[in-house]
């Protein structure tokens, strides 16, 4: 999951002074980059995403607790939603053979993780939303998002299996990218799937992430067998060149936020 900045190697050695032009160059003592590898925010913006690089220029995130598309409402999970959560897909091995979370054998497994997600959320690294059918309120599954080094956002998700073939996961994905890539200082939004998870990989494509690479052996799948498992990571970068927003592939644009 996240690869923590290493706290034992001691303070960062990327330094940054001024040349005679008033530019700033790497290499100098003068001036150093912040230590602590947390995450500075801006606390009076509480939608969108707030970027201060640190060390590793890890990022803190703000995202919005409600994400509204054409025919989803994704929100935070509380407590109330542990019940439906783990009869709907937490539960299912079916639902989370690939997935990096182990499946839940009691309703308590779910509590606890919605309390370590909501935990987490305030630190800006990780986020979670239910997603729901706005029609009928019917709980679908859930996608998330999870800050990581170097101004990049990794994304997940996972759905019942009746919600699977709808377009639901790629609707969801689509919404999720489209207000991840609102702040331009995100530079990479990511994901890695098991090769043979091919309805994943397509969801990743029609969000309009690129194919990379296939890491081998990269990946533990605890559902699975515990050992490490080949992963095709996609990805979709900002092009520092072009001052055009990302593509987000053939998703729809009509997503409204709060
Ligand atoms: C992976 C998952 C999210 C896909 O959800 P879904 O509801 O089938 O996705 P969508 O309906 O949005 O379909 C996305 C695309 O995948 C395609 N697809 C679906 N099943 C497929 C399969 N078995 N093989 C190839 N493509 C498939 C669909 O046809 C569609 O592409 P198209 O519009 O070009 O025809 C869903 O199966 C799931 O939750 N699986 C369990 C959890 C999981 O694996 N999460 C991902 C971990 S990396």
């Amino acid at each position: 999951m996240m690869t923590q900045p290493n706290w034992a190697a001691g303070p960062s050695q990327i330094r940054v002074a001024k040349t005679k032009q008033g530019r700033k160059k790497r290499g100098s003592s003068q001036e150093r980059e912040p230590q602590s590898p947390c995450i500075r925010h801006d606390r009076n913006v509480n939608t969108g995403l707030r970027l201060q690089p640190g060390p590793k220029n890890f990022l803190a995130v703000r995202l919005p607790e409600k994400i509204v598309t054409e025919r989803l409402l994704l929100s935070w999970p509380t407590e109330v939603d542990a019940d439906e959560m783990f009869a709907r897909y937490a539960s299912d091995p079916e639902v989370t053979r690939y997935v990096r979370f182990l499946t839940h054998h009691s309703v308590e497994d779910t509590r606890a993780f919605i309390e370590e997600v909501n935990a987490l959320r305030p630190a800006g690294t990780d986020f979670v939303w239910l997603v729901r059918e706005r029609s009928t309120g019917i709980l679908l599954g859930a996608i998330g998002v999870h800050a990581m080094p170097r101004a990049a956002v990794e994304i997940g998700y996972c759905y019942a299996r009746d919600a699977w073939g709808r377009g639901i996961a790629t609707e969801a994905a689509c919404a999720v990218v489209e207000i991840v890539f609102g702040d331009e200082k995100i530079r990479r939004i990511f994901a890695t799937c098991a090769p043979e998870n091919a309805a994943s990989a397509r969801v990743l494509e029609k969000a309009g992430l690129a194919y990379e690479c296939t890491l081998r052996r990269h990946v533990v799948l605890g559902n699975l067998d515990g050992e490490p498992h080949d992963a095709m990571r996609y990805g979709l970068v900002r092009n520092p060149l072009r001052k055009k927003k990302p593509s987000g592939g053939r998703c729809s644009r009509r997503v409204k936020h709060k």
